[in-house]
């Protein structure tokens, strides 16, 4: 019997092998399976902004922590297509003043959280259309009912600055300077030279509710004479940069007027080509000392005002309205 016993050894031996050898072969396999895993992913959190522009649309957007204020200008410009180079600036707003989202830090150094409101400065030479959302719409809404008190326009201007980037102390100097912002000229188109401007935008018109595009100062001269261009850019006072000529036309639109807001321009002269009675709405007012003061525009009037004056337009209701406009830039 004493032989079984070296050949139950070999079978016990050759089992352990087998064992041990399946036992790497299963740490090897594991081994690979963990190297081909991809790292367990981390907390992925969604992060989205409200991007909110003048006209009062609010936009939500995806952003990374991780972006610059610069990377972020960049996304939103190619979101929604606009050119990042005509984005001034975007304003954080946080109560109760706003602030610049600077361009050179990441959103989460500046504090920004998931849900947060983003606003879009442009360098917006003549505002687009489309009311909502907004400091004050409702004043601009119901212009025709409703009075606000001068402490509500105080607050109107302050939030205008504050959704601009400016500190509200800003807002307030405005209102202490003695020097009016705006001015009146009357007259400074003569009717054929405005009938020949409107109809110089009626030959372009294709339907669009906004038509408005630049002229040249040679091409402006060569539609109303180079003595009423030079008698507009007496009462405009400075050098002038960009001339527009705007056809607003909202037919069975709602809410087109033009949101509260500041100019990017430093002065805007605008001449009324046809006047407030020749259609409804469209009023331009202005936010000014506790007051919303309402210019008669009649046809050839100018207003001229400066960067630091509120202003807005009531909802256009019957159209069109004619504009042309003068634009000194920052430089
Ligand atoms: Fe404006």
């Amino acid at each position: 019997m004493l032989y079984i016993i070296p050949f139950i050894g070999a079978i016990a031996l050759f089992f352990a092998f087998s064992f041990f050898k399946r036992s790497l072969a299963k740490q090897k396999i594991l081994k690979e399976i963990n190297e081909e895993a991809p790292p367990t992913p981390k907390e992925q959190k969604s992060f989205f902004l409200k991007v909110k522009n003048l006209s009062g649309r609010v936009f939500d957007m995806e952003a990374n922590p991780d972006d610059t204020g610069e990377q972020l200008i960049n996304k939103i410009a190619e979101k929604y297509q606009y050119s990042s180079t005509h984005i001034v600036r975007l304003v954080h707003k946080k109560e109760p003043n706003g602030a610049y989202l600077l361009r050179d830090k990441t959103i989460k150094e500046q504090n920004l959280k998931s849900g947060d409101e983003i606003f879009v400065v442009f360098e917006e030479r003549i505002g687009d259309f489309g009311i909502g959302n907004f400091p004050g719409s409702h004043i601009l809404e119901d212009f025709d009912n409703y009075t606000p008190s001068s402490e509500e326009v105080s607050q109107l201007i302050r939030d205008v600055y504050v959704e601009h980037g400016y500190e509200p102390f800003q807002a307030d100097k405005s209102q202490e300077s003695e020097e009016v912002p705006y001015r009146l000229v009357p007259d400074l188109l003569t009717k054929d030279q405005r009938e020949t401007l409107m109809k110089y935008l009626n030959e372009r018109y294709k339907g669009e509710n906004d038509l408005k595009f630049k002229l040249t100062p040679e091409e402006l001269i060569s539609l109303i004479g180079k003595s009423a261009f030079e008698k507009m850019q007496e009462a405009y006072g400075t050098s002038v940069d960009e001339i527009w000529l705007r056809r607003a036309q909202m037919d069975g639109m709602e809410h087109q007027g033009i949101n509260w807001h500041v100019d990017h321009s430093t002065r805007t002269m605008q001449v009324a080509l046809n006047g407030d009675s020749e259609y409804k709405g469209g009023k331009l007012l202005f936010a000014y000392k506790g007051k919303i003061i309402a210019p008669e525009r009649l046809p050839g009037t100018a207003t001229i005002h400066d960067h630091r004056l509120v202003h807005g337009v009531t909802p256009l209701k019957s159209s069109p309205r004619f504009g042309l406009f003068f634009l000194h830039l920052p430089k």
